[in-house]
């Protein structure tokens, strides 16, 4: 799966992202001297885009580049606050001033929101510059840092303006990891487990036996776990990097979607309140459900999802506010993007998803019953 090599003392994995532009993903602890090999040669300056609350991390980041480089370090608003028109406006008025040239490169430091706002300015920025994501969360290194997804929110909702842009290179220094919240670890585990669901296997079992190791930071298992979820995007987003669909039958970069469309409802219905992984979580639970009550999948994986979520502490129903129709109603605004009817990602099986549309109002009602009966 991975080509092992060795930076300093410690060892450290690379998975290669084929396509039209191809780059690596670094996996490991310690990373941060290996920047300057993915930044490239022939560059003069590097904007550092990082979370404002990582200050002292972005200082370690911008001491490998001095001396190499100009930098210039921006530091963004926390979460969210960070994807908006404003923010990178700002960022676009650094870089003029700085006379950023096309032969430059942009390097993020942050969450899932740094790396979607930075990818943003890098993808825009004289209609495209380099860009190299350090993710500082488990879910921006399972998810956000790889595949090119760039974007920002309007007062219409989230990531209504982005791009495609692929990074030039990913550093996940599993170092960060070690000082992250142990509730946002555990959020990020929700991405990780879908991952097994819809692709990998073996995630889930590494996750089922050990439970208590897959939430430490330290462990080989979490490592383990990253890494097959990372090439378990890879592999699906080199097929279809745009989302316009997979061959036989399989959905494409849409299958990265399973849970999500309940999950997006949820999250809405919080008012963002709730964590993106543990409303995933739940988002799962639903759609087994929905399969379970379709007669797409048995009781034996239906079941499977409640104790691979659970197992490490991630919510498996919902007790909010929004009830069914609220919810409906939500779903159904988010499927006028695709087209006239909900369409949710199932699983025919363990690993093998597929498309769902128009299911049945009583099918819904009873998935919706299901996670309610859980919270
Ligand atoms: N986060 C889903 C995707 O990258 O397509």
């Amino acid at each position: 799966m991975s080509e092992p090599i060795t930076a300093g003392t410690e060892s450290a994995a690379v998975l290669h992202v084929g396509g039209g532009s191809p780059y690596d993903v670094v996996i490991g602890r310690s990373l941060l001297e290996r920047l300057p090999a993915l930044i490239g040669d022939g560059v003069n300056q590097v904007a550092l885009l990082y979370a404002g609350d990582l200050e002292q991390q972005a200082q370690r980041v911008a001491e490998t580049l001095i001396g190499t480089y100009d930098v210039l370090a921006l530091g963004l608003p926390d979460g969210e606050n960070a994807k908006s028109a404003a923010v990178a406006n700002d960022c676009w008025e650094a870089l003029g001033e700085r006379n950023f040239t096309r032969s430059d490169v942009v390097v993020t430091l942050g969450g899932g929101a740094t790396t979607d706002l930075g990818g943003f300015v890098a993808a825009s920025w004289l209609r495209g510059v380099r860009v190299v994501h350090i993710p500082t969360t488990l879910l921006a290194m399972v998810d956000a840092a790889v595949g090119g997804k760039t974007g920002i929110n309007t007062g219409a909702g989230k990531n209504l303006v982005g791009a495609f842009h692929e990074p030039a290179g990913v550093l996940c220094d599993l170092e960060f990891l070690d000082t992250l919240p142990a509730e946002e670890l555990i959020a990020g585990l929700g991405e990780v487990v879908k991952c097994g669901f819809i692709a990998d296997p073996e995630i889930l079992s590494l996750v089922e036996s050990d439970p208590d190791a897959a939430r430490d930071p330290r462990s080989p298992v979490l490592r383990e776990l990253v890494e097959r979820s990372i090439q378990v995007k890879i592999d699906v987003v080199v097929a279809d990097l745009k989302e316009t669909g997979g061959v036989d039958g399989h959905p494409g970069r849409e299958a990265l979607n399973y849970g999500h469309t309940m999950a997006h409802a949820i999250e809405r219905a919080t008012g963002y309140a709730i964590r993106h992984g543990e409303a995933v979580s739940i988002g799962c639970i639903f759609v087994a459900e929905l399969a379970r009550a379709a007669g797409v999948i048995g009781d034996e994986l239906a079941d499977r999802h409640r104790s691979a979520f659970a197992s490490v502490g991630l919510p498996i129903g919902w007790s909010g506010d929004a009830g069914f129709e609220d919810l409906l109603a939500t779903m159904a605004v988010d499927k006028k993007s695709r087209g006239s009817q909900l369409r949710f990602v199932v699983l025919d099986d363990l690993a093998v998803p597929r498309i769902l549309a128009g299911p049945d109002q009583a099918h819904l009602r009873t998935a919706y019953d299901a996670i309610t009966r859980s919270a």
